[in-house]
């Protein structure tokens, strides 16, 4: 697929090292029709003027009003697609009682393809709306729906891992929604992979996931073809991990050791694979995640409900694993990835300070755990990008060209920046502290236009 050449002339915030901003103002950030980026040129280069006049000339030129800035196009690690009509209700059980009562019935009428593909077009779009360039999503366990996932997003532009979800056993999984057998269920895992990577015009854009819905809806025998597979299909894997305490205790009960160890043996950690929440992950889990090249969805808002804990995120960062950011709808009540990154930051500050009043100061909390804007900025663009091993969430030569257009000034815009009080800086925290879709005003994800 080719795009149409463009050259945007204005001010972007990036953050390719995590914990560091670099503000390109008035650049020009020049894009093929490959979708790439071709270069960019900051202001105060000699060549800048030149390029800016080349660029006018040819009719390419974009110019950003003052009131709007760049970011890079925002990841989402972590999203259930069968859960978007529960999204925002049901945050009241805890996540057994919820997967039972609540989640498993509504996944099971993704039998019916006409329902799933109008539920899954909504849900792209909404995700679009919000900056979402890149998504990871479980489907559910049937292969037409699960296909037409995939589809959708090609159809919609956005980059997306789809994965068909494989739960197979009968102690965990009612009887109206699981796989029909262990062997079913791997049959169709292989079909979901060569399906979607069959897509006409697909050419790599969305990819299939190998996806274990978690170590207790699965039998070992399904755990162990599902690493095979993984392996011959060389697709990457999502699954979660250490979630909560129900789930990190079954799964010790269940093998002696912890979830992120019993992957790793079923050859389910593997790279970019995708762990979500790992919550209660040890030291010793950390290594093997970080040997693996495995990562990390952390999804904040969903860790309120449903996860008893923090996720020790500034411990995770420090010791160098890959991490992003997930919505996990509809764990999580909101299809925002910048509500997942003041959530982050929110989290952090809890789990540093503590919570509990009735303990003294120095009892209460972590310390030295919290994290700011800029790591919660990098977590959404570059850090969500890393975990997949992609060539995105920065502006430079070569990476896609993921963006999304803030305009400060949009109707219904909650951010205000006034002159001569607030810093660039200043106004990138203001975005990730209080934009909304409304300030969305355009994405585009590897040069093409996908919601304006
Ligand atoms: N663990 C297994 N399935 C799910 C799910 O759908 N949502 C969450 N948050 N955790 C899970
Ligand atoms: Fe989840």
């Amino acid at each position: 697929m080719t795009v149409t050449p463009t050259a945007f002339l204005g001010t972007a915030f990036h953050a390719p090292t995590r914990g560091k901003i670099e503000v390109l103002e008035g650049a020009l950030i020049e894009t093929g029709a490959d979708g790439r980026v071709v270069r960019v040129t900051p202001e105060d280069v000699p060549e800048h003027a030149a390029r800016v006049k080349t660029a006018s000339d040819a009719g390419r030129l974009s110019r950003l009003a003052p009131t709007q800035v760049l970011i890079p196009g925002l990841v989402d690690l972590h999203i259930h697609a069968p859960q978007f009509p529960q999204l925002g209700k049901n945050l009241h059980l805890p996540l057994y009682d919820w997967l039972q009562k609540c989640t498993f019935p509504l996944e099971a009428r993704y039998a019916d393809l006409a329902f799933a593909e109008n539920i899954y077009r909504q849900l792209v779009e909404t995700l679009l709306a919000n900056g979402t360039t890149t998504a990871v999503y479980f489907a559910t366990v049937h292969l037409p729906a699960s296909v037409a996932l995939a589809k959708t997003c090609l159809d919609l532009g956005q980059r997306a891992y789809v994965g068909r979800v494989a739960m197979d056993n009968p102690d965990q999984c009612p009887e109206f929604y699981r796989d029909a057998s262990t062997e079913d269920g791997l049959a169709l895992t292989r079909d979901h992979i060569a399906q979607v990577r069959a897509l006409p015009g697909n050419g790599g854009f969305v990819q299939p996931v190998v996806t274990p819905r978690f170590i207790p809806s699965c039998t070992d025998k399904m755990l162990d073809g599902l690493g095979r597979i993984a392996a011959d299909t060389k697709a990457i894997v999502q699954t979660h991990c250490s979630e909560s305490d129900w789930q990190h205790g079954y799964v010790l009960d269940r093998y002696g050791k912890s979830d992120t160890q019993a992957l790793a043996g079923f050859g389910l950690m593997e790279r970019h694979t995708v762990l979500a929440h790992a919550n209660f992950i040890s030291t010793s889990d950390m290594g093997t995640i970080k040997r693996q090249g495995a990562g990390i969805a952390h999804c904040p808002l969903s860790n309120y409900y449903f996860s008893n804990a923090v996720f020790p995120l500034r411990r995770a960062l420090d010791f160098g694993l890959n991490v992003g950011l997930g919505t996990d709808i509809s764990g999580g009540h909101s299809p925002s990835i910048i509500d997942n990154a003041r959530q982050a930051i929110a989290s952090s500050r809890a789990l540093e300070e503590g919570v509990d009043p009735g303990l003294s100061a120095k009892d209460r909390g972590r310390p030295g755990t919290r994290i700011d804007f800029r790591e919660a900025f990098w977590l959404s663009t570059r850090g969500g990008a890393e975990v997949l091993g992609l060539d995105a969430g920065v502006f430079r030569a070569g990476a896609a060209f993921d963006a999304v257009l803030i305009d400060l000034a949009a109707p219904g815009s909650n951010v205000r920046a006034f002159d001569g009080l607030d810093s660039h800086e200043d106004v990138l925290e203001k975005i990730v502290s209080t934009a909304t879709q409304a300030n969305v005003r355009a994405v585009w994800v590897e040069g093409r236009k996908v919601s304006a």
